[in-house]
């Protein structure tokens, strides 16, 4: 198959791209489409056929529910049933967030159909804030479906030029509308009901959103607590699976203060926070690679962080990966979540 790419840019005049985006998607052809956290591979969310491609193009299992997204926060009530004692918090945290990086995983009205949440109950929703995915979600009058642009379990694309390195040949189209803005994949949070039965959030992936941000807006429970039985049978969002975002190289996380022995024979690359630490002083890298040069900011670093990675796992001079440690508050949460599951071995 021939993939066309389609360049956008959201600050002109798009109608006509969102409109040939849509007709695509409503003849259940599969579009990538930037959102300001990755890209990510969209279906028209009420063709299962076509939702079921997704599923097929990314050999992703069929246990790993997709998130819905919409145009507006409105358009999400015709597709949910959140319940009464939630909704001030729904409301709360909509307000706050949306359009933006958080993804709400709320029970789901008959309309979304099975496949698009593995049979679950629930059904994850954004509202993203880059203008060309709610421009497609817009035109098309439905919601799309889109997991990130990537093959199952490999480093989630933050660029047209990554989407059609994993996916090119296999998928129709895609919307170029360059990098993107957060480069993290979206908060997901769960509403519920806390051991008191007051409305509080479970966290099941951290992102842009993070915990600091939701001090004062909502209470996030910790992992395990408020859990009802019905839930504890469900399957994990494999955000949750140990080993995701993976490169194609073996990944050492390394703390940049201490010292690390490389092995006789092997060629090392070292992605680097700022560039200054001990470690990248060390004389044992083939190539390194900063991620916020000299500045240390968590912010620049999200951004780059999946494009840093694709590289070395890109560069022939390489052979292992070393990542240092970043510093987990803020942004650093939700990218030492993903370092972390990068370096986990597959299969784990
Ligand atoms: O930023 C993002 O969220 C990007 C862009 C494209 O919006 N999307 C994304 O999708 O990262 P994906 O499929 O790579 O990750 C979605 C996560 C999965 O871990 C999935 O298990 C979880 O959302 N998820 C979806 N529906 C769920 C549900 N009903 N309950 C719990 N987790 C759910
Ligand atoms: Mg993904």
């Amino acid at each position: 198959m021939q993939t066309r790419v389609m360049e956008v840019d959201p600050l002109e005049d798009c109608r006509k791209v969102y409109k040939e985006a849509a007709a695509v998607l409503a003849d259940g052809g599969l579009v990538a489409i930037p959102t300001e956290t990755v890209y990510g591979l969209g279906a028209d969310a009420l063709n299962t056929a076509a939702v079921a491609e997704v599923f097929a193009v990314k050999d992703r299992p069929s246990f790993d529910p997709l998130i819905c997204h919409f145009a507006n926060a409105k358009g999400i009530k015709d597709y949910t049933d959140v319940p009464a004692e939630l909704q001030d918090m729904v409301d709360k945290l909509a307000k706050e967030f949306w359009p933006g990086p958080m993804t709400l995983v709320l029970p789901r009205k008959p309309i979304i159909p099975d496949i698009v949440t593995s049979g679950l109950p629930t059904v994850a929703c954004r509202v993203p804030s880059h203008e060309v995915m709610r421009g497609v979600a817009r035109a098309l009058g439905r919601p799309i479906a889109a997991p990130s642009a990537n093959k199952f379990g490999h480093i989630s694309p933050t660029s047209a030029g990554a989407v059609m390195k994993e996916l090119g040949g296999a998928i129709p189209l895609i919307l170029d509308a360059g990098a993107c803005s957060e480069g993290l994949e979206s908060t997901i949070l769960m509403p519920c009901l806390d051991e008191k039965g007051k409305p509080a959030v479970r966290l099941l992936r951290e992102g842009p959103i993070t915990r600091e941000k939701l001090r004062g807006i909502c209470r996030v429970l910790k992992p395990g607590k408020g859990k009802t039985a019905a839930e504890e049978a469900l399957p994990n969002a494999p955000g949750q699976l140990k080993s995701h975002y993976a490169p194609c190289k073996p990944l050492i996380l390394w703390n940049p203060k201490e010292e690390f022995t490389p092995q006789e024979g092997v060629a090392y690359g070292l992605i680097t926070y700022e560039g200054d630490s001990p470690l990248a002083a060390q004389d044992c890298w083939v190539e390194t690679m900063p991620l916020s040069p000299g500045s240390g900011r968590l912010a620049e670093a999200a951004v780059r962080l999946f494009a840093v990675m694709r590289a070395m796992d890109e560069n022939e001079a390489v052979q292992v990966i070393v990542a240092e440690e970043l510093p987990e508050t803020g942004l650093g949460c939700a990218m030492m979540d993903r370092l972390r599951r990068a370096s986990a071995k597959r299969g784990e």
